[in-house]
């Protein structure tokens, strides 16, 4: 047995810069890792279940072992076997024990703010933390709904972590139209929602990925789900016994989303990535690259668990520039910093619009794909809450050295953009990677892509 326990990049001391090249065209078989909203939400609900929960092919990132630490902490016992299956013994809804220690959730506002939804329901005080990117990232949007249900939350200025919460035996099960598109504060709602007596409901005016509301009609809560005039409404009955579940584990969307861009940018590419999760709430970044003009087919549709997979091949064609409406966003929240590269590649104009919820992601994204897109001469410029990409008609200038703030997501989106760039692309640290994609640059080399890598103290070193 493996007892993996987490640890997060910035407790490593030393910088890991990469560089990224154009060289062969991509192509051959890639297994992307698994999905990591649905990894985390299996050892929640996992958790929450009577007895012992079974997930395949979970995600075994920095982000995922963080939730899997934390909730070890509060009694769960969770262990991976040697053929890599993770198992879950649910203590049941409202069964966690107080933790003996700060909660650290690393890098990841998912565990972050799902976790304050379990805790709600619990009758002891956890205080929370995280590394400086989820420290920066605003928490009041969780703070909001589960205080006005009875918890009590004391955060720094600005609704920021470290906080701390004391939940309770008795939480009142509320309405909540939420403020902002977000699935985790839908998620956090819900899970608090079921240690609540009666039911709790959650309005979302644009749908958010549905993962915990599929897993937990797949362990047998009883969820309501209806279309109103505000729009989507899903009711949970509160304080139901759950039933453990075994849980296949798509590859993530989001990470298929660095080689399949790769794919569609680099001229003569064709990669091959089975069993990617096709949920309709993720896959906007796919629909965005066809109108572009890709070469994209999703082979053998199936259903796996109770969520949509296909295979996907992904073929190089030139692209041209796309306007992505904010009605998209939700789909592809997650995806924008690596359709950049594919529109700084495009001809013509690229406009992503409604895309604020950018600037309180593991990073200013909106600051970081423009100032990257610039380093790597390409012009780019924001309005308020919309993103304009002028495509270079083909490879990129590059040379730019980019600064990953703490994001994995910069930091493969600006590699990928190297691959198609007329020279290098350097990433200052790519350490944050290993949150959700645990073995990328490997994964990539064995497409055929050019990317180096090593650990420097000294930043003007290593990797060129
Ligand atoms: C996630 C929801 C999204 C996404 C994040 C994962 C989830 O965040 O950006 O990577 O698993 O629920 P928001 O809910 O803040 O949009």
């Amino acid at each position: 047995m493996i007892d993996n326990t987490a640890s997060h990049s910035s407790s490593r001391p030393t910088p890991r810069r990469a560089t990224a090249r154009a060289g062969a065209a991509l192509s051959g078989f890639a297994r992307v890792p698994g999905d990591k909203s649905i990894s985390h939400r299996a050892l929640m609900l996992g958790a929450l279940a009577v007895g012992t929960t079974r997930a395949e092919g979970l995600l075994e990132g920095e982000d995922v072992l963080a939730t899997a630490a934390a909730l070890r902490r509060m009694g769960v016992g969770i262990t991976r076997d040697e053929s890599g299956i993770w198992q879950i013994e649910g203590v049941g809804v409202g069964g966690l024990h107080a933790p003996d220690d700060v909660l650290d959730m690393g890098n990841s506002g998912t565990a972050a703010r799902l976790i304050c939804g379990l805790l709600a329901g619990h009758n002891f005080t956890a205080i929370l933390t995280g590394d400086d990117s989820l420290r920066a990232r605003p928490m009041g949007r969780v703070i909001a709904p589960l205080t006005e249900m009875g918890a009590q939350m004391a955060s720094r200025d600005g609704g920021r972590m470290p906080l701390s919460i004391t939940g309770t035996n008795d939480l009142l099960p509320i309405e909540y139209v939420l403020p902002v598109p977000s699935a985790q504060v839908k998620s956090a709602v819900l899970l608090a929602g079921l240690h609540a007596p009666g039911k709790t409901s959650v309005i979302e005016a644009m749908a958010t990925r549905d993962h915990t509301e599929r897993m937990l009609a797949h362990m047998g809560a009883e969820l309501e789900i209806t279309e109103t005039d505000e729009g989507r409404r899903i009711t949970i009955t509160g304080q139901p016994e759950l039933n453990p579940a075994e849980i296949q584990i798509p590859a993530d969307p989001s990470s298929a989303a660095f080689p399949a861009v790769a794919a569609a940018i680099v001229p003569g590419s064709n990669v091959y990535l089975p069993a990617v999760g096709m949920n309709p709430a993720r896959i906007g970044l796919f629909d965005t690259l066809v109108e572009m003009g890709a070469d994209i087919s999703r082979e053998n549709p199936r259903d796996v668990g109770g969520e949509p997979v296909a295979d996907l091949r992904i073929r190089a064609r030139s692209l041209k520039g796309v306007i992505v409406p904010a009605s998209r966003a939700p789909s592809m929240i997650d995806e924008y910093p690596v359709l950049a590269a594919a529109a700084a590649c495009a001809s013509g104009t690229s406009v992503f619009e409604g895309v604020g919820e950018l600037r309180v992601k593991e990073s200013d994204r909106l600051a970081a794909v423009e100032a990257g897109l610039a380093a790597c001469g390409v012009a780019v410029w924001t309005e308020e809450d919309r993103m304009v990409i002028q495509g270079c008609g083909g490879p990129p200038p590059g040379s730019g050295e980019i600064a990953a703030n703490l994001d994995h997501r910069i930091a493969m989106s600006f590699l990928v953009l190297g691959l198609a760039a007329k020279n290098p692309v350097t990433i200052d640290d790519v350490r944050t990677v290993e949150t959700s994609f645990p073995g990328f640059i490997e994964t990539m080399c064995g497409l055929g892509a050019d990317i180096t890598a090593a650990e420097t103290a000294d930043p003007s070193k290593g990797a060129a």
